[in-house]
């Protein structure tokens, strides 16, 4: 089957056991939060690992691809709220707090995090590596440089840009890679740096946006990184040195792969979404 199939109903159904019995106004806003989702970057990249290392319709593949997608809903719904980025629109369509008040919002982003645990736990049961799948999901999660650390660094003085965005964002991209090595029970540890790599493409891709695209195009709030006093490469770099270093990054993300039954295919679908991290007309822009 095709991944985004696979991981639409996976999300399904994780949200399905938790969501009877729960609290109308809390299922309602666990699912505004996750569907219709975006572009499911994590857990496409976590199953393109699991297929190009041998596991072509794994299970716990499939689990590990959802509760990356899960925390990261989650970590979108506490990103927008007020004390943060304070976002009305998320995905073209009002915030969990715009929709559901922010009480709600607060516990939705805490219910995904949860969740996300629960998938996983359930996916991975009876595999050998549940506890290093669980491990790499809470490191990913939190402190010292998973996601929690990485917001955190918005409340200091002083933020070192580069541990800052590798902490809130390439962390989940490293456990979508290492997760899908481990699904297809490889070694996880020679697909951290492809994760790594990747996640930092993405999130300098995002700054670029923000500074160059609009709300419509994006379906969130443009502009935010320079109103909010947010470090930003874009801002640091500028756009052509952000494109460069987006560029550059892919590109040694692709030198990354590990030896695998089927890097060709990994490599081409990283390409192919570097097309869209940076569209013509940014690239054209920067240039400018
Ligand atoms: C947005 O992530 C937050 C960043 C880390 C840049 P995505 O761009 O993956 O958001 P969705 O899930 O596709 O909406
Ligand atoms: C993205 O930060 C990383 C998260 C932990 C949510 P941003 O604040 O740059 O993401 P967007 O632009 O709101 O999607
Ligand atoms: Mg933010
Ligand atoms: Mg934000």
């Amino acid at each position: 089957m095709k991944s985004l199939p696979r991981i639409e109903g996976a999300l399904q159904d994780a949200l399905a056991t938790v969501t009877t019995g729960c609290p109308p106004g809390l299922a309602a806003a666990l699912r505004h939060a996750v569907f219709p989702g975006g572009m499911r970057v994590r857990p496409r990249l976590c199953l393109a690992v699991a297929h190009a290392c041998g596991a072509v319709d794994s299970p716990v593949a499939e689990g590990a691809a959802a509760a990356i997608e899960l925390l990261h809903c989650g970590s979108l719904v506490h990103d927008d709220l007020p004390c943060f980025d304070n976002a009305a629109i998320r995905r073209g369509l009002p915030s969990v707090h715009q929709k559901f008040g922010e009480p709600l919002a607060v516990l939705a982003g805490d219910g995904l995090i949860v969740l996300a645990v629960e998938t996983l736990v359930h996916a991975a049961a009876h595999s050998p590596d549940l506890g290093q799948l669980l491990l790499l999901l809470t490191q990913a999660a939190g402190m010292p440089s998973g996601l929690i650390a990485g917001q955190a660094w918005e409340s200091e003085p002083k933020v070192p840009l580069v541990a800052y965005q590798r902490a809130k964002t390439a962390s989940l991209f490293t456990f979508a890679t290492m997760s899908g090595a481990l699904a297809a029970e490889m070694p996880a540890e020679p697909w951290r740096l492809l994760g790594e790599r990747l996640g930092e493409a993405y999130q300098i891709a995002d700054d670029l946006r923000d500074m160059a695209m609009t709300s419509e195009e994006l379906g969130k709030p443009a502009g935010q990184d320079a109103a909010l006093g947010r470090p930003s490469a874009a801002a640091r770099h500028g756009m052509a040195g952000a494109v460069g270093k987006v560029e550059g990054l892919v590109r040694s993300a692709i030198a990354a792969v590990p030896p695998c039954r089927e890097p060709g295919l990994l490599k081409t679908l990283i390409l192919a979404e570097l097309g869209r991290l940076l569209p013509k007309e940014l690239v054209l822009l920067a240039a400018a």
